[in-house]
């Protein structure tokens, strides 16, 4: 028997449950063994569950998880980032497997979990934590490890790509649509994360140190969100025979590379303007492999409780990279050599702004209570910096990269 302890019993957590109980005869052939969930941790114990569960497996407890010898997986589904990440290397250093879908906790303690892990002979696998039930890095790890990889890009946080289609299909406000993915269920009641890109970019983080061989940190990527974005920035788009969605590129250079999580202007018949709705995909480019495209549902229960469990079943039958997968290549942001033309909209009319605005311009495409431009190929951080001298408050522009 295989035990697992199961930490937090919300949508993925239940979908695990789930998807045990109804291929329990599947999991016997494909393992030969019988799996068994020992405990479950959950914040409120009290709570009302959509599935029954057996009052004794539940606890608030952590310890009873550790202590428990038969137990030698544990699936970490909490979402909490800092109390999951010492539950995580307490039972890394009590001889237990990891297995987690919280993509915060992988990409804020990556080394230092992941050479814990490979330390100790057990496996820390995250498959879930990055494009939800999309298969995209057990093959980045194992089938792609010969190749080297010199571009990532990827629509990464669904969220945010069913706000930005539903904007584009229906020419609604950000903000209905925001309230319509809400009451769906698409985006959380404090979507800031999604929205303002920090998810994209915890997912880039991991990729692009996984697929670059070489450290790449949340600090080292350039962000900017979607929140600012407005019907009428969706009409200049339409205009100019392109979409706009949330994308985040990690390019290989010489010894380096550039990192960035930004809306993106691309064409309307170009491969990421027809990832639509709630849908995630990422394209690798690799010396052998030439592109791959990985595309599908980047969460819900049961596609990401799938992807936990594909990370379950590797470790039980042994079918997982072992060793620390991260690479040890130093790598130096080349940031700075990155030069791109932006779409570049102020929701402030007057001939001063125009002035300074009008020269980092290449184009300019509408002037009167709004003002926007193409821009010349610049550096993002030097539009940053003339907006701010200018005093520009946050929510008064919108920018996005334009792709060719
Ligand atoms: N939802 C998705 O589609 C999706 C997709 C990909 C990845 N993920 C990741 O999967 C993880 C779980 O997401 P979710 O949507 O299932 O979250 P959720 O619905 O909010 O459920 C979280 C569960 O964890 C428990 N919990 C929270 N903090 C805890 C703590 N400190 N100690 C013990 N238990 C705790 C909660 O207990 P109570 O029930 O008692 O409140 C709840 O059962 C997150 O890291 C998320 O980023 C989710």
């Amino acid at each position: 028997m295989i035990g697992i302890g199961l930490l937090g019993l919300g949508t993925v957590g239940t979908g695990v449950v789930e998807i045990l109980e109804k291929r329990q005869e599947e999991l016997k052939s494909l393992t030969g063994k019988e799996i068994r969930i020992k405990k479950i941790l959950v914040k409120n114990i009290n709570k009302k569950r959509e599935i029954q569960i057996k009052e004794n497996i539940i606890t608030s407890d952590f310890e009873e998880i550790l202590n428990d010898k038969d137990i030698s997986i544990v699936v970490e589904l909490t979402g909490d980032l800092e109390q999951s990440y010492k539950y995580i290397k307490s039972a890394l250093n009590s001889g237990k497997n990891i297995v987690t879908a919280n993509k915060a906790v992988v990409s804020k303690y990556f080394e230092e979990l992941s050479s814990l892990a490979a330390e100790k002979n057990l496996a820390f696998l995250y498959e879930a934590s990055v494009g939800g039930g999309i298969p995209i890095l057990k093959p980045l790890k194992e089938e792609l490890a010969l190749n080297k990889i010199t571009e990532v890009q990827g629509i990464l946080n669904g969220t945010c790509n069913y706000i930005l289609t539903k904007m584009f299909n229906e020419g609604l406000d950000y903000k209905e649509v925001l309230k319509i993915a809400q009451d769906m269920g698409y985006a959380e009641a404090d979507p800031t994360a999604d929205v303002e890109g920090h998810d994209t970019l915890r997912k880039l983080r991991i990729l692009g140190t996984l697929a670059l061989q070489g450290k790449i940190d949340e600090n080292d990527i350039l962000l900017e969100g979607i929140s600012k974005i407005t019907s009428f920035d969706i009409e200049q788009i339409k205009k100019m025979n392109s979409t706009v969605k949330l994308i985040g590129e990690v390019k290989g250079l010489d010894g380096g590379f550039t990192a960035l999580v930004q809306p993106t202007i691309i064409k309307e018949d170009s491969y990421f303007a027809n990832v639509n709705m709630a849908f995630n995909s990422v394209v690798f480019t690799g010396d052998n492999v030439g592109e791959l495209k990985f595309y599908g549902s980047g969460a819900g229960k049961l596609p990401t409780a799938n992807a936990v469990l594909g990370d379950v079943l590797d470790i039980i039958n042994g079918t997982y990279r072992k060793g620390n997968p991260l690479g040890e290549r130093k790598l130096r942001n080349l940031n700075t050599e990155l030069k791109s033309e932006y779409y570049l909209r102020i929701s402030l009319s007057n001939e001063d702004i125009f002035k300074s605005i009008e020269k980092i311009s290449r184009e300019v495409l509408y002037k009167n209570d709004n003002i926007a431009i193409l821009t010349k190929e610049i550096e993002y951080l030097e539009i940053i910096e003339l907006i701010s001298s200018l005093g520009i408050d946050k929510d008064k522009y919108f920018i996005a990269r334009v792709l060719k």
